[in-house]
């Protein structure tokens, strides 16, 4: 019992968790994602598992993404990347619904299946349901020769390395990751995306393992002290639009997973479709507002949730005056183009997370109810 107890203190690096230390590993396990494959110098990503079926994935009528829980979040990022570069019109579903539904799925469909661990029982039984209607089925994979990676038509790996605790964290920044270098290899290829244009993004995300480094630098004590705050919250609001609304829907999924404080996501305009009711001086609101991405549309969701006295912890670029003015908590990242902002401000929201979880005296790597991964329905 002793020796597995110090073999863990071993594996945790000096971390007290797992959790804080795979939210500490992303600027590597970003950079491991993008090793050898965005060659900047040279102006190309080089995927071979992209390439093998290039004319299959730019041919598709449609990419329809399925996967669950935190690796459906990055799917959602993934269908705004793959249809603002490639164009080509994508769909985003829990693999638990599309394998019971009867989908239309034809073979001129191509279907990514996204999973860290490449063993979810609901992912499986879906890309098995793909396949039989024709589809080619691509995997998004952490763990090297899961079932998944080894069952699908082709794929990628994250490369994030083991991750251990419940909570998906580096996996989730490598799988945004990957559908980016997906996205923009795809645009390319099939003529959508200038070469100028490409440039630039492939300039940006070669800088996000910098960034994020970073982001845990000047957000970790900050943060810490702001989770002192929210111990006795009940419930979370978070608010993102167009990119960063999955980013929204992953930061309250983290919070709810590890501390078991009630939490939701919305793309911030459905506020006033109903959420907005909640909000009174007992409401803390997560909202992601970085320059770029209607921020101004986000300055006037912010005004409403001031004027009813709600609780704003805002995640803004540096430098912001007009959202930092409002809040009760400003939160600063570094800033990056629209499509790439939730691989800096997922990491701020899972140290809140984390750290809310711990002030509870909750068990952080190994959450009540849940297992690593879900092999059963
Ligand atoms: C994430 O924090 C969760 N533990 C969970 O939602 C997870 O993402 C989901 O079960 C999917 O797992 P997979 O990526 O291994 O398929």
């Amino acid at each position: 019992q002793e020796l597995k107890l110090s073999l863990e203190q071993i594996e945790k690096g000096g971390y007290e968790h797992f959790m804080l230390k795979e939210i500490f590993e992303q600027p590597k396990s970003i950079h491991d994602t993008l090793r050898g494959r965005l060659l900047v110098d040279e102006g190309i990503i080089k995927m071979a598992g992209i390439w093998d079926h290039l004319e299959r994935l730019n041919k598709a009528e449609r990419i329809v993404i399925i996967a669950c829980g935190t690796s459906w979040h990055a799917g959602l990022i993934g269908e705004y990347l793959i249809e603002e570069f490639a164009r080509i019109p994508v769909e985003v579903e829990y693999a638990s619904e599309f394998r019971y539904r009867n989908p239309i799925i034809t073979n001129k469909d191509v279907v990514i299946a996204i999973s860290q661990s490449g063993e979810t029982a609901d992912t499986m039984a879906a890309i098995k349901l793909a396949k039989e209607k024709g589809a080619f089925v691509y995997g998004i994979c952490n763990v090297v020769d899961s079932s998944i990676s080894r069952f699908t038509d082709g794929g990628s790996y994250t490369h994030a390395g083991p991750e251990i605790g419940v909570a998906s964290t580096k996996a989730f920044t490598s799988q945004l990751t990957i559908l980016s270098l997906i996205a923009l290899k795809l645009g390319k290829h099939n003529g959508n995306l200038s070469n100028v244009e490409f440039m630039r993004l492939i300039t940006e995300l070669d800088a996000l393992p910098k960034k994020v480094e970073e982001v845990l630098a000047t957000t970790h004590d900050l943060v810490k002290e702001i989770a002192k705050d929210f111990v006795g919250a009940q419930n979370f609001l978070y608010l993102g639009r167009g990119y960063n609304f999955p980013a929204a829907l992953e930061g309250a999924l983290k919070l709810k997973e590890i501390s078991y404080i009630h939490a939701e996501g919305y793309p911030a305009a459905e506020m006033k479709h109903g959420p907005i009711a909640l909000i009174d001086e007992n409401m803390p609101i997560v909202i992601i507002a970085p320059k770029q991405g209607h921020y101004d549309k986000v300055v006037s969701n912010v005004q409403e949730i001031k004027a009813r006295k709600g609780k704003i912890i805002a995640l803004v670029n540096k430098g912001d005056v007009q959202v930092s003015n409002m809040a009760d908590y400003v939160i600063e990242f570094p800033e990056t183009s629209e499509c790439f902002s939730p691989i800096i401000a997922s990491v701020p929201l899972q140290l809140l997370a984390y750290y809310i979880a711990v002030y509870r005296g909750a068990n952080v790597d190994q959450p009540r109810n849940l297992a690593k991964s879900v092999t059963v329905e």
